[in-house]
């Protein structure tokens, strides 16, 4: 895997002029961000030696870069999922690219179903912990030491000085923000009333379909992590009504303004 990642990384860099100190995994709420980086190179990921190839649909996204805030960043748009068929190695193999290209940190978005009773449709959630209920880990197999070690610590796995930096954006732009326990899950499907309960019950404020796996990864090579997640429907008793993809993408759509606030204005004074 470390020649793949390697070449991967020697053909980006081939390709790119600058440096970046900053990846962002643009996920659901964050295709704002793209109007607000300053655009230097584009890479579809087709072009990007071992890189998953896109099963379904016709494309499978990009790799941008440019300068935002003030940093240069590589941006993913488009990510893997686990339910789409690509195993753990596959789903976060952009992320071990993105550190052999420099990236000193790792910001993520997702969009998840609240199950904390206190949260409301459209909260923006600033992810502190994660419950890895996927049945698997991107690092089982063969560890490869020059990457990381065999059993890596999880006790900051969401960097705590970038949470605190962010709840201070937030304040400064009057942005109501939670903050919680994501719990990853394999999906396609959403959870029926009963495993939204179960996911309540073991310690989960959201649930959502990503994001675990890649935050395991960066942190195995000791990548520190910021996530956020848009809660688009409530996992609840008495709050429980149909999912759709549709609707997800319509709440994501409304709160994508703030978050994309919180993430640029955060990128900034890091
Ligand atoms: N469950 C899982 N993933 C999700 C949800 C949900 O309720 N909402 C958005 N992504």
């Amino acid at each position: 895997m470390l020649e793949k990642i390697k070449n991967a990384a020697a053909y980006i860099q081939s390709e790119i002029s600058i440096q970046p100190e900053i990846g962002i995994i643009l996920g659901t709420g964050l295709g704002g961000l793209v109007k607000e980086i300053n655009i230097k190179h584009t890479i579809p990921y087709e072009q990007i030696p071992n890189f998953p190839v896109s099963t379904v649909e016709g494309h499978s996204g990009k790799l941008i870069f440019g300068e935002l805030g003030g940093k240069n960043v590589v941006a993913m748009q488009g990510r893997f999922h686990f339910y789409e068929g690509y195993d753990m190695q596959q789903v976060t193999f952009p992320v071990r690219v993105m550190k052999f290209l420099g990236i000193q940190k790792l910001f993520v978005s997702n969009a998840s179903g609240g199950v904390n009773p206190d949260f409301e449709i459209g909260d923006l959630m600033i992810i502190n912990d994660h419950i890895n209920l996927f049945p698997s880990n991107p690092l089982i197999g063969k560890n490869i030491s020059e990457l990381g070690p065999r059993f890596p610590d999880m006790s900051d796995a969401y960097n705590k000085d970038l949470i605190v930096k962010a709840k201070a954006v937030a304040a400064a732009n009057n942005i109501k923000v939670q903050e919680g326990i994501y719990a990853g899950l394999t999906g396609p499907t959403f959870e029926t009333p009963a495993e939204y309960k179960y996911v309540f019950s073991v310690g989960a404020d959201a649930v959502g379909m990503s994001t675990v796996p890649e935050v395991i990864v960066a942190r195995h090579m000791g990548i520190p992590c910021f996530a956020m997640s848009i809660i688009t429907d409530l996992g609840v008793p008495g709050k429980i009504v149909q999912v759709t993809h549709e609707e997800v993408q319509h709440v994501a759509a409304q709160a994508e303004k703030k978050m994309t606030l919180i993430m640029k204005e955060l990128i900034k004074i890091i």
